[in-house]
């Protein structure tokens, strides 16, 4: 059993996870000795008072957060990776966990959409700049205030009252990732969002704010969104708000109707966060432009395209036919068409991905030159018909193969 910690942290912080208190005590002791008052922020302070476990840790000082940063990873024997722009770094622990360090600073948005520039500033400013009130506290970490709830907007009681609320009008103007935010934030904790917020919100949509973000802010929301547990239920609320047609498509241009039903598909076969994000890219007019890595890009391509492909395979007699149908679509294109397709398409997909894909010919390029042929274009096309000749059952050992081979070379003779 784990002992009550002696320090009074007030009602509502689990105290239960010893190590990462201890983690915490610590944090504060060495920002007391380099001369800077230490908070946790954000997240990490919402979760806990929510009872529930935030493995990774975000931390403010009132100080140069590079120097803090480096002393925590040298005493915690961790790694520090700084970011000079945002005034940031981050410590991975030796058990890949991570404590995020921030300078407290204020934020100016010069234009909407467009990131802040940053300055220095102490806590009750880096307060306000936030995006939410329930991600607007801050729990002291400085020693002789360990554990003090610092909450100048109300995030507690926006808790109790399970609301998602901005804390000014140009929350959504100054950062439309917030859209993207605010309803993942509703949906993963069950909260409403605040009245005067979802009309903000929809303003913001409306006059398509969204669109001014760049491509990497956009897909980085979609990513988060994919790798959540309710993905289906927050896409749904992207959709309903029409939020994807103010982020990227052109006028009057709605979302694909089997987007939610194929969504809810791949959630039910359990695809995981990199499939669903390739599926909803595959729904989306993401132009080259899109930093979206190659592979993703591809696969994306292959589950749009695949309409005569379906039609082929349905028809396919053989295993071989199937194999040469499938073989040029990138795995993760079949995992999700595998999930998508029913019937004999979505059969003879899962046969691939089962067991055609590992097949393999016993005879070798070697054992071709030991039969007398030519290395040359003969070659593949001889391996190619032998691995045919096992995908449909009609060799089943080196043997057979070797015969088959014999044979295909006489003909070639002949
Ligand atoms: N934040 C913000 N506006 C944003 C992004 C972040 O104000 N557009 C602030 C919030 O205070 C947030 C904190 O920065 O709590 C950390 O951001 P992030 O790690 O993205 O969010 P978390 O609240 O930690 O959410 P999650 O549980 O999804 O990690």
């Amino acid at each position: 059993m784990v002992s009550r910690p002696s320090s009074n942290l007030p009602p509502g912080i689990p105290v239960e996870n010893s190590n990462q208190r201890q983690l915490l005590e610590l944090i504060g002791r060495i920002g007391m000795r380099l001369g800077t008052r230490t908070f946790l922020v954000g997240g990490p302070v919402r979760d806990m008072m929510l009872g529930h476990a935030s493995p990774d840790l975000d931390v403010a000082v009132e100080s140069s957060s590079r120097r803090f940063g480096r002393t925590i990873a040298h005493e915690l024997g961790g790694r520090f990776l700084y970011h000079r722009r945002f005034m940031t770094g981050t410590v991975t622990l030796s058990d890949s966990s991570h404590v995020d360090i921030t300078q407290t600073r204020t934020e100016e948005y010069p234009r909407p959409a467009v990131l802040p520039s940053v300055k220095p500033a102490t806590i009750d400013e880096d307060l306000v700049r936030r995006d939410f009130t329930i991600n607007a506290m801050a729990l002291e970490l400085t020693p002789r205030a360990f554990g003090r709830i610092i909450d100048p907007h109300s995030g507690r009681a926006d808790l109790s009252g399970h609301l998602v609320r901005v804390l000014h009008d140009r929350s959504f103007v100054d950062d439309p990732t917030r859209v993207f935010r605010c309803i993942r934030f509703a949906v993963r904790l069950g909260f409403e969002i605040e009245p005067r917020t979802l009309e903000l919100m929809r303003q913001a949509i409306v006059d398509r704010y969204p669109a001014l973000l760049t491509p990497e802010r956009i897909l980085y929301e979609l990513r988060l969104i994919c790798a959540e547990p309710l993905v289906l239920q927050m896409v749904e609320a992207l959709v309903r708000e029409k939020v994807f047609e103010a982020a990227f498509l052109p006028d009057g241009d709605g979302q694909p109707g089997h987007l939610l039903p194929d969504l809810a598909r791949l959630v039910q076969g359990r695809a995981t966060p990199d499939l669903l994000f390739i599926y909803l890219l595959s729904t989306l007019p993401v132009s080259e432009r899109f930093p979206i890595r190659r592979e993703e890009r591809d696969a994306a391509d292959a589950v749009n395209r695949f309409g005569p492909t379906r039609a082929r395979l349905a028809r396919a007699r053989r295993r071989s036919t199937t194999y040469r149908l499938l073989r040029p679509i990138p795995e993760p294109a079949l995992r999700i068409l595998a999930l998508l397709e029913s019937g004999a398409a979505g059969a003879r997909i899962a046969d691939y991905l089962g067991n055609l894909c590992s097949v393999k010919t016993e005879i070798t390029g070697r054992d071709l030159r030991a039969l007398g042929l030519e290395p040359g274009p003969r070659y593949r096309q001889t391996l190619d018909r032998l691995l045919c000749a096992r995908l449909d059952g009609r060799t089943r050992t080196r043997e057979d193969e070797l015969a088959l081979c014999r044979r295909l070379l006489r003909r070639v003779k002949s």
